[in-house]
């Protein structure tokens, strides 16, 4: 047999040819990290399923935004969880509602050093749970929901929002807020539709992270995970009804919906790393069966990979802290890897 003429693994053969010749790279401006608001708390409560994570006070909001801007990450996505909730949620649209007081509070905090962003949607704010409002046979009512978003926009604008997550999965819920935001003097204000969100198991950690009320599931309005092509089409609609940024959530189940909206969208393509993923990795890591740094590099460099021109990650300051520190130490080596 003559030797191969043709050798791929010339260029992995040092670390430098390896840095040299990385197709994907990542930087801290691409990180966006959420963050939970509990009103009236005293205390940071911890979140059991979702390892070093939080339910923040305001103080230590604050103290999380400055490390964040410390870290250099781009920006944060903030989520309220309410004392009180209702069945409209009306603690989304008072101005002192939880969300509306930490976003001014985060806003002064962050000044120019990275965006912050409003998560909109009614779930962690109503007695039932759901992302919309019911009508008289408890079904998800998508146009009255509307309306309780063009208001919560708006709260959410005044307070000083700079960048708002449409995540309910209403239909028309984008061209709703543009109109009620643009009606309102705040035409600047930028929306993000997290236009492909399917009804994913992978939520679950999120769901005691904001003291969910849901009973049931959210698959008459979150996408099928087994459709790629409805996840095309939202983004489309998505972009035609003003949406300056779209999103694919969860993002490591659903990298082919990724990579076809960052192929076909003409506006940026983010994707969020949801708490179950975290939550996986976290788990595995703890007992000893992936290698905990190695894994969170992977696993959003993957998301890059596939598109996404930044990603949501409770992972983003520590990644960041990675990426500005230098290239992960080698790995020892393995017997016969070489
Ligand atoms: C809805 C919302 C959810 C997440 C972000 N926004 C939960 C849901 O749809 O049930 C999940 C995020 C995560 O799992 O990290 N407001």
């Amino acid at each position: 047999m003559q030797p191969p003429l043709i050798r791929p693994r010339r260029l992995r053969a040092t670390p430098a040819m390896r840095r040299l010749v990385a197709e994907t790279r990542m930087h801290p401006a691409q990180l966006i990290l959420p963050l939970f608001v509990r009103e009236g708390a005293s205390q940071p409560a911890p979140i059991s399923s979702m390892p070093g994570v939080v339910q923040h006070t305001l103080d230590s909001l604050r103290r999380e935004i400055a490390a964040a801007a410390e870290a250099g990450i781009g920006g944060v996505m903030l989520f309220g969880v309410p004392e009180v909730k209702d069945a409209v949620g009306s603690g989304a649209t008072d101005p002192n509602g939880i969300l509306n007081v930490a976003t001014r509070a985060a806003v002064a905090e962050a000044g120019d050093a990275l965006v912050v962003q409003t998560d909109l949607c009614l779930d962690e704010f109503t007695d039932h749970g759901h992302c919309g409002v019911l009508d008289s046979s408890g079904r998800v009512d998508n146009d009255a929901s509307l309306e309780r978003y063009r208001e919560m926009g708006v709260a959410q604008a005044e307070a000083g929002s700079q960048l708002i997550g449409l995540s309910g999965m209403m239909d028309g819920q984008v061209a709703a807020v543009r109109d009620a935001l643009d009606s309102a003097g705040h035409p600047e204000t930028p929306l993000l539709g997290y236009a492909a969100k399917y009804a994913s198991a992978f939520y679950g950690p999120f769901r005691e992270a904001v003291q969910s009320s849901l009973e049931g599931d959210r698959r008459t309005y979150q996408l099928d995970p087994a459709n790629a092509r409805e996840g095309a089409r939202e983004v489309l609609l998505d972009v035609e009804e003003g949406a300056d940024i779209v999103m694919v959530k969860p993002a490591m189940s659903y990298l082919d919906v990724l990579a076809d909206a960052a192929a076909t969208s003409p506006v940026p393509v983010w994707a969020y790393q949801v708490s179950g993923e975290f939550a996986m990795i976290e788990a595995a890591a703890a007992n000893g069966w992936i290698d905990r740094r190695r894994a969170i590099e992977e696993s959003v460099t993957s998301i890059r990979r596939a598109g996404a021109d930044a990603v949501l990650t409770y992972f983003a300051i520590e990644l960041a802290t990675w990426l500005r520190a230098g290239p992960t130490p080698p790995v020892p080596a393995q017997r016969g890897a070489m």
